[in-house]
This record gives structure tokens, C-alpha cells and sequence, in this order.
């Protein structure tokens, strides 16, 4: 049986690439940040070396990205630093390292999706870091594997302290205030699932390089945020806005979208409608409610 480390698993796409990979039949070790520190770079070697993995996969990040302009360096020892750990540790062991990047890698200039042959060119201290270990990645190993996506959400996010665009929307609805949604930006958001299940088919077709999976609907946040109200049956004040009214700490990228055909070339299945992706997460969160009861 195929053995893999799984560092971040308890983040929204950690817990989707916990259960993917172990139906497909992998035995995966799992460590979330308090079993392991990817910062710690004694760590991660010396857990590398014990499980032995054909291989690692690294779910954890640093993703605030407004915070990260006032603490770059925190940022960079995550997003960066710590991926030079896993790769040093990936070319001891022969392992394939499969690392998660971002759309925010390019400026958002273009105004089409991004292929994976585009320049690159962060605008914002987390946008650096994560261009920074796409690098670090690819300097210390030949084949790694690097998956660049945007605006994740899954299940997985109702747990974690950070969660994701849509539990964001869902809490301030229940506050009666309007809700401003910028609509001059646009991205591709990624349902957390099927972004898991066309990993492990890339890993399942020895793909190395760079990749995109996102969601494959461009669409502004204000429209996404406005097509999460109505698969809830809600109907908050949603007010859209723009990057001029509603300054962040952090530059974004006005166009982030991520274009797919990379992977719909191998012969990897399209992503899920966006539609489909938002009532199968909702339908989710209703279960874990009925859970919890
Ligand atoms: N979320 C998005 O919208 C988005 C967009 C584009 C790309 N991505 C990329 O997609 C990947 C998965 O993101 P996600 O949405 O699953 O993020 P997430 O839910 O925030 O999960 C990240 C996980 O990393 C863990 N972590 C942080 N620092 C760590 C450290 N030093 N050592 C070990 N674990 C650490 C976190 O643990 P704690 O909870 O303890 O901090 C958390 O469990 C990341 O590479 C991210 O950059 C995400």
C-alpha cells in the first residue's frame, strides 16, 4: 500500500485529501500543526524519515493574507521557509512532494484565467510567500507537484477558526447589517472535495509541475456571495462595493480566475458546477448541524 504524509490535516482541504486518498486505498500518516510544525525543520525531517512516505503532501499554509502584510515574516516561514524543509526532507527520502499554491501569485492584470505558462507577479507579502515556496519547491526537487488554486471552501472549514467565504457570509446574514461584496474583483472559487479528488487523479497519472484546479466559474464575489443567499433561501441587504470603497491592508489581484484546461487535458474530469459545489456544501452543513443536535 502506497504511503503518504499529510502535513496541515486538519485545514478544509486537509481533511477532503485525509479521505481521499485513504479511499483510494493509501495509507496516510496524518499531522495536523500540533503533531507537527512545518516551521520546525528537525520535525518534518525526522518525520519524513520515520514514516517513509512515496508521498508528502502539504495542506498547511499561512493564509491570511491582510494580516500577513503587517507580519510578512510569519507568513514566509509558512508559506516558504517550511516548504524548503519538506522539500529538503522529500530529496532524503525519494519522496514526490505535492504542495498547494495560489491564484494570487499573478496580479490579476490579464483579465482571462490564468494558464500555468503566465508570468507570475505577486502583488502583497502573502501573494511573495507562496511564490516563494512554489520556488523553494522547485529548487530542491525535479518533479514535485504544485496545484495553484482559489477561494477554497469545503466542509472542513465549519470547524476551523479561520472557515472560508461561505461560512463568512452565512454569519454576517444572521447579523441584520448590510453586507457590502466587492464586484470589481474576480476569482474561481474551488470546492475543497473535488479539488481533493483531482489531486489524487493527477498523482494517479505521475503529473509533476505546475497545475491549476479551480473552480472553473470566474465569477465576482459579489455574484458568488449573492448565489450563496439564494442556495440558503436568504435574503440579506447585500450591497455590492469596490477595491476603491472597500480598502484591504493586503493588494489583491482584480482577476484571479484559474483557467483548467491543464488538467482537463490529461483527461481529469471538469469541475463541478459552482451551483452544484454550494448546495452540496450546504447540504453538508445540514447534516453536521443534525449531528451536533
Ligand atoms: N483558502 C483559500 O481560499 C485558498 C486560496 C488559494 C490557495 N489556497 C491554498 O490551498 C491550500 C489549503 O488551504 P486551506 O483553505 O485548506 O487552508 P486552511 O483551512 O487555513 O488550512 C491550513 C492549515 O494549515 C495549518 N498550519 C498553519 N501553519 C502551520 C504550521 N506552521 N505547521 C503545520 N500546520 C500549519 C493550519 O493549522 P491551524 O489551524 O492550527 O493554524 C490549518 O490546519 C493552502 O496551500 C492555501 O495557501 C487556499
Amino acid at each position: 500500500m502506497k504511503k503518504v504524509a499529510l502535513f496541515g490535516s486538519r485545514g478544509q482541504l486537509g481533511v477532503e485529501l485525509k479521505s481521499e486518498f485513504t479511499a483510494r486505498g493509501y495509507e496516510v500518516a496524518c499531522f495536523d500543526r500540533s503533531l507537527v510544525d512545518i516551521t520546525d525543520a528537525a520535525a518534518v525531517e525526522r518525520t519524513i524519515a520515520d514514516v517513509d512516505p512515496a508521498l508528502v503532501i502539504n495542506a498547511a499554509a499561512y493564509n491570511q493574507v491582510d494580516l500577513a502584510e503587517t507580519e510578512p515574516q510569519a507568513a514566509f516561514q509558512v508559506n516558504a521557509l517550511a516548504v524548503r524543509n519538506l522539500a529538503i526532507a522529500c530529496r532524503n527520502t525519494d519522496a514526490q512532494l505535492v504542495h498547494f499554491s495560489t491564484d494570487y501569485v499573478f496580479d490579476g492584470q490579464a483579465g482571462r484565467a490564468y494558464r500555468e505558462e503566465d508570468s507570475t507577479r505577486p502583488v502583497g507579502a502573502y501573494a511573495v510567500s507562496k511564490l516563494a515556496g512554489e520556488l523553494y519547491a522547485r529548487a530542491y526537487l525535479d518533479r514535485p507537484l504544485i496545484i495553484r488554486t482559489s477561494g477554497v471552501f469545503g466542509p472542513g472549514g465549519m470547524d476551523t477558526a479561520r472557515g472560508n467565504f461561505v461560512e463568512l457570509m452565512l454569519r454576517l446574514a444572521a447579523q441584520s447589517t448590510p453586507i457590502r461584496v466587492v464586484e470589481d474583483h474576480v476569482a474561481s472559487p474551488t470546492y475543497a472535495p473535488a479539488l481533493a479528488a483531482r489531486t489524487a487523479d493527477l498523482v494517479e497519472r505521475s503529473a509533476h509541475g505546475i497545475f491549476h484546479i479551480g473552480g472553473g466559474t470566474p465569477i465576482s464575489w459579489f455574484d458568488w456571495a449573492a448565489k450563496i443567499f439564494e442556495a440558503a433561501g436568504l435574503n440579506p441587504p447585500l450591497k455590492p462595493t469596490n477595491e476603491r470603497e472597500f480598502r484591504t491592508p493586503a493588494r489583491r489581484p482584480k482577476y484571479s480566475a484559474l483557467s483548467n484546461a491543464g488538467i482537463e487535458a490529461l483527461g481529469i474530469a471538469p469541475m463541478p458546477s459552482l451551483d452544484s459545489a454550494i448546495r452540496e456544501y450546504l447540504a453538508a452543513r445540514v447534516t453536521a448541524a443534525n449531528k451536533h443536535k
